[in-house]
């Protein structure tokens, strides 16, 4: 089988410093494109019975698609298709060629499984390496893994990217900062994958040992499996004197390196369309929207073999964008949320990005945050929790600070919010996995 193999040097065939397919033209990587997304089409309706009955519902057949276009004929994948289909219902090869599991634990029920033959974790060490070095990361550098290594994909993945690269790969997976921080202070690496929300945490981590974060060996960071902003990325890249970039995926996909900013830009995304194909829709109606408007993030794979995946909504909200450092590739603008986490209090909609990026403007909050919504009789409340950092906390003067935040969030997004200032350290730390933005303490039903 290997699809994948007609490019056989992606992620390898460097030069200058990029493969073969980065380097490749608009009309290069459509033309692929066409092609691959025949055959993945294919494959998914004659080997997954899901795709075959969600095509012949639809009346599709993978002999309709012969232009891109195409493409918006055929049904969409949901979260809930691979709940339906739990375990390996949506396997598109025999259970013996599967290499490995990853899965996401999601909220309620069951997780969500996906598989890899040895030609998938092929590819996905080679998107990876890609995405790290667009980075900044080179070969024989090394790499301090904080991703959760497991189920989740973000450790292994990062983990076998790094190798393929060629860089020494420290696999510390997340938790223990103290430990996290001594090795970093020990061994001296160059860059450092793990979740924004928990650089954070090491930063504190730093502080309390004593030594200077800006000292430290790092020079690039590579962040992502949750939405962070560019605020943000301004406040890690002064704390640590590093340069920050996005890395964006999911597990349904691939897993961290389906998308990836370049850090000589840093103006959103690349995502890697030789393997992944991007639509964005309008969430409503499933209309596919032009270039360039905002709606949510569509993707079907090319080249996968065990898990294949076709217009899979992905419910984060983003846009597409023509490529720039790589002039192929289109971008997507860094993600604002997921559908799921947007709050709509009292008809106005808000990201917790939204909040991220005016608590991160004030001199005091440190970014650590988390939004809680109540409900006093029929009116639903948010109040922003958020930490100051520890000198301006010990001079005090915090309510002028916080009123000036409530009148600023009315005056941008819209809403009226409570805002109470905490102490250094007192507002919850993720270790492993994903920041916890919003608690919502409304009564259910
Ligand atoms: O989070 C894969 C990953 C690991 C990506 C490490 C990057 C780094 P899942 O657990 O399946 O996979 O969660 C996927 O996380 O749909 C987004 O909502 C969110 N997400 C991932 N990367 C970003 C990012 C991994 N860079 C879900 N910005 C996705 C914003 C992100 N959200």
């Amino acid at each position: 089988m290997n699809i994948a193999a007609d490019f056989a040097a992606v992620g390898r065939d460097v030069v200058d410093g990029l493969d073969a397919a980065e380097r490749a033209s608009r009309d290069e990587i459509q033309a692929l494109q066409r092609k691959r997304l025949a055959w993945s089409l294919r494959h998914a309706y004659e080997n997954v019975p899901h795709y075959r009955k969600a095509f012949d519902a639809e009346g599709v057949h993978p002999d309709d698609f012969r232009d891109l276009s195409d493409l918006a004929k055929f049904p969409f994948t949901v979260k809930t298709d691979l709940r339906d289909n739990y375990p390996f219902g949506l396997f598109a090869v025999p259970r013996d060629k599967i290499l490995r599991l990853h899965g996401s634990s999601g909220t309620t029920g069951k997780p969500v499984v996906v598989g890899y033959t040895a030609n998938d974790l092929d590819m996905w060490a080679d998107v990876v390496a890609r995405s790290l070095r667009a980075a900044g990361v080179r070969p024989g550098m090394m790499v301090h893994v904080a991703y959760g290594y497991g189920l989740f994909t973000g450790g292994l993945g990062a983990h076998y990217g790094a190798e393929r690269l060629g860089c020494t790969v420290v696999p510390v997976s997340g938790g223990m900062t103290e430990r996290q921080v001594s090795l970093i202070h020990d061994f001296q690496p160059d860059a450092i994958m793990v979740t924004p929300s928990y650089m954070m945490a090491l930063l504190e981590g730093f502080k309390k040992a004593g030594l200077d974060p800006r000292e430290t060996s790092l020079r690039y960071g590579v962040f992502g499996a949750e939405p962070w902003t560019n605020a943000m990325r301004t406040e890690i890249e002064r704390a640590f004197d590093l340069d920050a970039t996005d890395i964006y995926g999911l597990s349904e996909v691939i897993g961290p390196g389906v998308a990836q900013e370049c850090v000589e830009t840093k103006d959103g995304l690349h995502i890697w369309e030789d393997h992944f194909y991007p639509e964005v829709i309008d969430p409503l109606t499933g209309e596919v929207l032009p270039e360039g408007s905002r709606g949510e993030l569509v993707f079907t794979s090319l080249t996968k073999e065990a898990f294949p995946i076709v217009r899979y909504r992905t419910r984060d909200l983003t846009r597409l964008l023509p490529g720039t450092a790589r002039p192929g590739m289109r971008r997507m603008e860094k993600i604002t949320g997921r559908s799921d986490d947007m709050i709509i209090l009292r008809g106005v909609n808000v990201f917790p990005t939204q909040i991220e990026e005016l608590l991160l403007e004030t001199e005091w909050a440190a970014g650590h945050y988390q939004i809680e919504l109540t409900r006093t009789g029929l009116m639903d409340e948010m109040t922003v929790h958020a930490e100051a950092r520890g000198a301006v906390w010990d001079a005090g003067g915090l309510e002028r600070q916080a009123e000036r935040l409530i009148a600023r969030i009315k005056s941008t997004i819209g809403v009226s919010t409570r805002v109470i200032v905490h102490p250094p350290e007192s507002i919850e730390r993720t270790a492993v996995g994903k920041a916890r933005r919003v608690v919502d303490n409304r009564p259910k039903g």
